[in-house]
Parts: C-alpha cells; sequence; structure tokens
C-alpha cells in the first residue's frame, strides 16, 4: 500500500469481504433498500448483496454518516452500475419517503441504529429517537409507499436479556432487555410487530449474537483491543471479565441475512447464533495470542490487561437458540480462533486509517459522540415543512 494514500482512498487496496452464500434470486425482488449502510454488519451485506446478485438486484445503500460510519466499507462498490449510495436519516420522514420512491424500493433490510451499549447509558434518549422513532418513520414510509415485498428488521439477541440458566432464548422467549440500548430494540420490535398484525407488512424479525470482524467501528470490545496492541497499550477490561458473549463472524453473519432474505418466511422471527461463548478475559487471551504474547501466564496477564470500573449494568451472558435459522440450511464456518485471525490481520493493516483518528475511542468507557449528553425532556413538533423534529434536551436538534 503506497504511504502517500489519503485515508479515503485505502479501500482500493483492502480486499473486498463478503460472505460466501447465493440463492436463486426472488422474482419479486428488484431494488433494495439496506438502511445503516455504511456501518459494519449492513456493509458486509452491501457488498455482498450487490456483487453475488450483480444481474438481479440493485442496491440501494442508505445512511445517515454518523461518528461509526466509513464511506471506505463500501466505496469499491461506487463502480458497480446495481449500486447507489444515498446519505439520509431514517428519523427524517422526507429523506425516507424519497429513497423508497426514487428507487422504487421493493425490499427493505433496516440496520441502522445506535448500536454501541457503553453509550446507551449516558445517552438514551438518542437511542430512543434513532432506533424507536427512526423504525416508526421507516414502517410508516413503507406502508404509505404500498410497495415492499419483504422487510428485514435487524434485532438483537439482547432484547431477551440476561440469560443465567443453560436454556438458550428460543424465538418465542419473552423479551426481558436491561439497559437501553436492548430496551430501544425491543420496543422497536414492538412497533415492527404491529405493522405485520395490522397491515401485513411482511416482515422478517432477525436476533442475531454478537458479531466481530474486519470494518467494526472500533468502539467495540475485539477491535478496540486489537488496535491497542498494535500500539502496544494494555487492554482496560471492564469488571470482573467474567462476562460472557457469544461471537458470530461477520461473513456467517451475512450469510445469515442472505439466507433470510431468500428462505424467511415473513412473520416469523429468527435467532442467529454462534457456538463460540467466551468471557471478556478469554477474549484477551485469545487477542494477545494474535500477538505472540502468552496471556495464560499471570504475570503476562496482569501486565497486558487493567481491570476498570463495570458498565453501569452489564448481563452476565445471553445466549440463544438459532435451529430455525438452521434449518434453513444456515450454519457457521468460521470459528473464533479463524476469524481472530482474520480480524486481527485486517486492523493491522487498516485499522488505524479507516475511520481516521480514532484515538478517542480506544478508552474504557467511550464519551458521548456528536452531541450533547441527553438527561431531561424530549421535545417533539412539526417544523414548517411538515417534518417531525425531535429535540432532546433542547441540544440534539434531529
Ligand atoms: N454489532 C453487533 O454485534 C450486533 C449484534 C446484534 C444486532 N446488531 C444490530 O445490527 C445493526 C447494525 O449494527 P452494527 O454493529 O453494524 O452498527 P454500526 O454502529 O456499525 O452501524 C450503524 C449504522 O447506522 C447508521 N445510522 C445511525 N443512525 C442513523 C439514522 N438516523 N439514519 C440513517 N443511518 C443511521 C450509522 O451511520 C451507521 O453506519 C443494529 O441495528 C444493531 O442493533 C448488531
Amino acid at each position: 500500500m503506497p504511504h502517500s494514500l489519503s485515508d479515503r482512498e485505502l479501500y482500493r487496496y483492502a480486499p473486498v469481504l463478503i460472505g460466501t452464500t447465493r440463492f436463486a434470486p426472488l422474482p419479486v425482488t428488484k431494488n433494495i433498500l439496506i438502511t445503516g449502510g455504511a456501518g459494519f454488519i449492513a456493509s458486509w451485506l452491501v457488498r455482498h448483496l450487490t456483487l453475488q446478485y450483480a444481474d438481479s438486484y440493485r442496491i440501494v445503500s442508505f445512511d445517515k454518516l454518523d461518528y461509526c460510519a466509513s464511506l471506505n466499507n463500501t466505496a469499491i462498490l461506487d463502480q458497480c452500475p446495481n449500486f447507489t449510495f444515498v446519505q439520509g436519516d431514517v428519523t427524517k420522514q422526507s429523506d425516507v419517503s424519497a429513497v423508497l420512491k426514487k428507487y422504487d424500493i421493493d425490499t427493505i433490510i433496516h440496520f441502522a441504529a445506535q448500536s454501541h451499549v457503553d453509550l446507551s447509558f449516558g445517552n438514551s434518549l438518542q437511542f430512543t429517537a434513532t432506533n424507536v422513532w427512526g423504525t416508526h418513520v421507516l414502517l410508516e414510509c413503507a406502508r404509505i409507499h404500498g410497495k415492499i415485498k419483504r422487510f428485514l428488521h435487524v434485532s438483537t439477541d439482547e432484547v431477551y436479556g440476561e440469560v443465567k440458566d443453560d436454556e438458550a432464548r428460543v424465538e418465542s422467549s419473552i423479551l426481558a432487555p436491561s439497559n437501553p440500548y436492548a430496551a430501544s430494540k425491543a420496543a422497536a420490535e414492538m412497533l415492527v410487530h404491529s405493522y405485520w398484525k395490522s397491515y401485513k407488512l411482511p416482515i422478517i424479525m432477525v436476533r442475531g449474537n454478537n458479531v466481530y470482524g474486519p470494518h467494526q467501528y472500533p468502539e467495540k470490545i475485539i477491535p478496540k483491543f486489537t488496535l491497542l496492541l498494535t500500539r502496544s497499550l494494555p487492554l482496560p477490561l471492564h469488571g470482573t471479565g467474567h462476562h460472557s458473549r457469544h461471537y458470530l463472524y461477520a461473513s456467517d453473519a451475512t450469510n445469515a441475512f442472505d439466507t433470510l432474505l431468500h428462505l424467511g418466511v415473513p412473520g416469523e422471527i429468527y435467532n442467529i447464533g454462534s457456538r463460540d461463548e467466551t468471557t471478556n478475559t478469554q477474549l484477551c487471551v485469545l487477542l494477545l495470542r494474535e500477538f505472540s504474547i502468552d496471556g495464560t501466564k499471570e504475570d503476562v496477564f496482569c501486565r497486558w490487561v487493567r481491570h476498570t470500573r463495570d458498565r453501569v449494568f452489564n448481563d452476565r451472558r445471553y445466549a440463544v437458540d438459532s435451529r430455525k435459522l438452521e434449518e434453513l440450511g444456515w450454519r457457521p464456518e468460521v470459528g473464533l480462533g479463524e476469524g481472530l485471525r482474520r480480524t486481527v490481520e485486517w486492523y493491522r493493516r487498516w485499522g488505524e486509517r479507516w475511520w481516521g483518528d480514532v484515538g478517542g475511542v480506544l478508552v474504557a468507557h467511550p464519551e458521548v459522540v456528536g452531541g450533547k449528553e441527553g438527561t431531561g425532556t424530549v421535545e417533539v413538533g412539526v417544523d414548517d415543512d411538515g417534518e417531525v423534529r425531535l429535540s432532546v434536551d433542547g441540544g440534539l436538534e434531529r
């Protein structure tokens, strides 16, 4: 890679990462809107669908380009005739209805969200504004548009809340979210469900485990710790480090969404689950190993890992049963060891420059980015153009 490259040109030299599945194209689907398309998981699906179905689907990536997004994630597609990027905000009806109309959208895959649990403790009103209100705007615009044949709604395993027992949650388990992020995703699900019941909007609900891999903004644990190790800095581990999570490599998540787009049944809910569960402490050891550091030795571990205060609240673990999705033929292909190897390799090569300066997010508890911390009232009003506006504490004009 030439040193003179600007950050905006990096994408030309990076590998083009997609999933491995390909299905017979859906006859009813021509124009697919993917919200949050410049973010982590959605950009994998944007690249995958654009390249795997080049003769069948036009992909419209719709993103507000929030702090965690990067056009580098999809810039390699700019020359593809079946790809378009549109900058827009899901909380604005005018943006959403315009894109649905202009591109004659028949299929929606809704990823756009505020997705970082840490930030949701200090900025929870922003999470409600984007995840709940934004989803409602999208549903209502889709209903009025009247041409939607499939609508995949991307939710999360966190809506089930903490799983203390060995009973992995199935799709009919009750929802018991315990942090503001998870609660906003569960609240959005209620609206989504109502649009299926009331208007027969053909919704497929998807609840997935943690996803990791290249292209993830380094506020989340795996890319953050990888970049810290690249800088030879210690890892700030929340609390005891005993909390555990299931991790799914991004290409496997991409394959799951591709499977559900083509074989999922409207009105149904599907979990996406990984078999790879690890505590945060074990994860540190695995990442240290990628840097040839033996974290199984206590003194070495103590040198490289610093315990910090825990989150305000931290679910001990989540667990979902994904047999319903596996019955459609999906299986995870990339185990945690191989996935971490690929991820670390990518971040060592590209991660420092992909999003510009990321130094500010490589801390234990990042501050709210891009707005004031909301602690008071949300005002809802209609402006002169008939656009609904949310104002959080008079600070976050949206
Ligand atoms: N990352 C995970 O491990 C995980 C696990 C389960 C579910 N999910 C869900 O998957 C989805 C994507 O997660 P991710 O980790 O890839 O997120 P991300 O934070 O990387 O990307 C979110 C994208 O949404 C965009 N966005 C935010 N607000 C918007 C708005 N108002 N209008 C338009 N675009 C907006 C951002 O610019 C960004 O590109 C989210 O809905 C999240 O809840 C994520």
